[in-house]
Parts: structure tokens; sequence; C-alpha cells
């Protein structure tokens, strides 16, 4: 059985990343296989992560390309000529196109650190997230694995998990919580799952 050819996009630290890499080692993930990391952000730590599994690692930066059409195209240009089948956001704080995520329909998912349709959307990412989920003073937060289609948070979902919110959290023990409980978790099952479907 071919291998799903699995593109990663990234801003940040990359522990999502990271949790792809662990579980394709650990044979988690068997149906894809990750060819292509694309951050947005100079510097970012995930680059690194993806060079020292040896994993190609590209950046793309909005600012050289001239704007977000010209960016996307860039990007769709480079997940065309390694063949993608299926691309994971996974930290990646940008928001792309109705133009690119119908190019790339039922083919893109995110993960997002809450269960949606909680604190998501637009400019519900990252810490912020749980600082509103803190603030609103939900008892029970988490994360899901989602489509991406025009809507900001919006595509359907593919998989949730909860976690408990605890006294005395702040945003950052939250955010490591949901990392650890959830995020890290789910996201691999949920991309050998679409990988292995689409077999
Ligand atoms: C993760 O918590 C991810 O769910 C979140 O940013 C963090 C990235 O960490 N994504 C969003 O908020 C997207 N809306 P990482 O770079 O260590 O994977």
């Amino acid at each position: 059985m071919l291998k799903k050819r699995v593109a990663v996009l990234v801003s940040g630290g990359g522990t999502n990343l990271q949790a792809l890499i662990d579980a394709q080692q650990s044979g988690v993930i068997k149906s894809g296989e990750i060819v292509l990391v694309i951050s947005n952000v100079e510097g970012a730590y995930a680059l690194e992560r993806a060079k020292k599994h040896g994993i190609k690692a590209e950046v793309i930066l909005k600012r050289e390309c001239g704007g977000q059409r010209q960016f996307e195209e860039k990007l769709a240009e480079m997940l065309d000529a390694e063949k993608i089948d299926f691309i994971v956001l996974a930290g990646f704080m940008a928001i792309l196109g109705a133009d690119f995520t119908k190019k790339f329909e039922n083919r893109i998912i995110n993960i997002h650190p809450s269960l949606i349709p909680a604190f998501c959307g637009k400019g519900f990412y990252g810490l912020r997230v749980h600082e509103a989920a803190l603030k609103y003073g939900v008892k029970v937060t988490g994360a899901t694995v989602h489509f991406v289609n025009e809507i900001p948070d919006g595509g359907k979902i593919i998989m949730q998990k909860a976690v408990d919110i605890l006294p005395g959290d702040t945003p950052e023990a939250l955010q490591k919580r949901v990392m650890e409980q959830a995020e890290w978790v789910i996201l691999p099952l949920a991309l050998e799952r679409i990988c292995s479907e689409n077999q």
C-alpha cells in the first residue's frame, strides 16, 4: 500500500509536528508519511525538528511574496510539486483563503486547542484560547481536529478530546495539559484515520 504524502504547515515551536514524527516512528501513523514541512515564520523551531528527522523544510514569507494571494499560490505550487495528498496545520498561525481551501477540499486538517465551537474562529489562537477559556470559567476544555474550509475553525470535526480545567490553572499550565492530554494524542490518530480511509 502506497503511503499518503503529507505536508505539515507550522509557525512556531512545532510540538504537534514532533508528536506526528514520533507517531510515525512508533507506528501509530503507518498510512502516511511526512515529506514536507513549511513555515510561514523564519527561524521557527519546528523547522529544526523537521531537519533533524531528514524531512524537507521550507519557509515562505508573505511579505516576500507580495501579498496573501501570491503567498497561497506559492504554497500551492510547493505542495503540488511534492505531490502532497494531505496537509496538516500544526500551529500554523495564518488563515488560508477560500481559493486555497477549495483547491485542497477535504485534504487539509487543523488542530485547535479547544472544544470547537467554543473559543474558536478569528482571533482565537495559541495562548489566547486558554486565556478565554479560563476567563469564561468553563470547567472542561480540550482539543479538536477538523477539516479546513473557508470559515476559520468551521470545517467538519474529525476528532475531539476533553481535558479538565483545574483550580489555580494559568493559561500556560492549561496549554501544556491540553497539548499533552489531547493535541499530541488526537492529531496523529486523526491523520492516520484520513490517510487509511483514503487508500
Ligand atoms: C498548539 O496549541 C495548537 O493547537 C495551537 O497553537 C499551538 C502550537 O504549538 N493552534 C492554534 O491555536 C490554531 N488556531 P506547536 O507549534 O508547539 O505545535
